[in-house]
């Protein structure tokens, strides 16, 4: 069985006060939670509360980005080595809001991902296509190009250490998620893809769907066969909630 993953992302949003209740909350209501791995994805200035307040919790932690370049010149950017320095297990690369708002190419995020890998830690390589893409029919064509860089550069066996989150961008930031049949159906495309390389690296991908996932749909969605989990954006920042949809992903498992 697949080890079951859910990660919360909290983007640009936060501050230390509202973080503290927030993690105390989640420790609280988690620390029972044994068979699926709870994250959280700080922004880079509250790694170091992620990481006093959930050392020797169950929790994990990790960041939002990474830099491409491993040290030097490079104002404003974070290195993989310094997300260690602070404990994090993983790192979103290559999110689709990147991606369409800050000119992040294949290229780069693949790039990311193997800095990220370098350091120790585990991407959570985020693949997605646009609401014109989908509509078009091409959201196998587009995903499939994207997990294609990484292996390119990284080669197949990577992925022993990485998650993959399929992420529809059209299905990020509202209430309606992607549909559950839609969600299977990528899901299912991408292990094939990677089993047509390696298919013991295919079986043990993790692969979580993110976009739109509430306690309401998190259920239907976590029980598709080849959806390990979720990464969660908005529903993440409350702990009542959140811990729902951790649960959620348990009861399926
Ligand atoms: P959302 O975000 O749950 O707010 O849609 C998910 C994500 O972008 O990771």
């Amino acid at each position: 069985m697949r080890q079951r993953l859910v990660a919360g992302n909290w983007k640009m949003r936060g501050c230390l006060s509202a973080n503290q209740q927030l993690l105390d909350s989640l420790v609280q209501h988690l620390s029972s939670l044994s068979d699926v791995e709870v994250a959280v994805c700080v922004p880079f200035p509250y790694l170091a509360q992620a990481k006093t307040t959930l050392l020797n919790t169950q929790l994990t932690w990790g960041a939002q980005d990474v830099s491409s370049e491993l040290k030097g010149p490079f104002t404003g950017e974070v290195s993989a080595e310094m997300l260690q320095d602070f404990g994090c297990k993983y790192v979103i690369v290559g999110h689709s809001e990147r991606r369409a708002l800050y000119g992040e190419t294949n290229h780069i995020a693949a790039l990311k991902y193997q800095a990220a890998q370098l350091a120790g830690l585990k991407p959570i390589f985020c693949v997605s296509e646009s609401l014109e893409e989908f509509e078009a029919g091409n959201s196998k064509q587009v995903v499939l190009a994207q997990l294609e860089t990484v292996i390119h550069l990284c080669g197949v066996e990577s992925l022993k250490h990485a998650v993959v989150a399929y992420e529809p961008f059209w299905a990020i930031g509202g209430d309606i998620s992607a549909p559950p049949e839609h969600v299977q159906s990528m899901h299912s495309a991408i292990r094939k893809y990677v089993e047509t390389s390696d298919k013991s690296v295919a079986d043990h991908l993790q692969i979580v769907y993110g976009g739109s996932i509430k306690a309401a749909n998190a259920a239907q969605l976590l029980s598709q066969p080849d959806v390990d989990g979720g990464i969660v954006g908005a529903a993440s920042l409350d702990a009542v909630e959140f811990s729902e949809i951790c649960r959620s992903a348990r009861k399926l498992s």
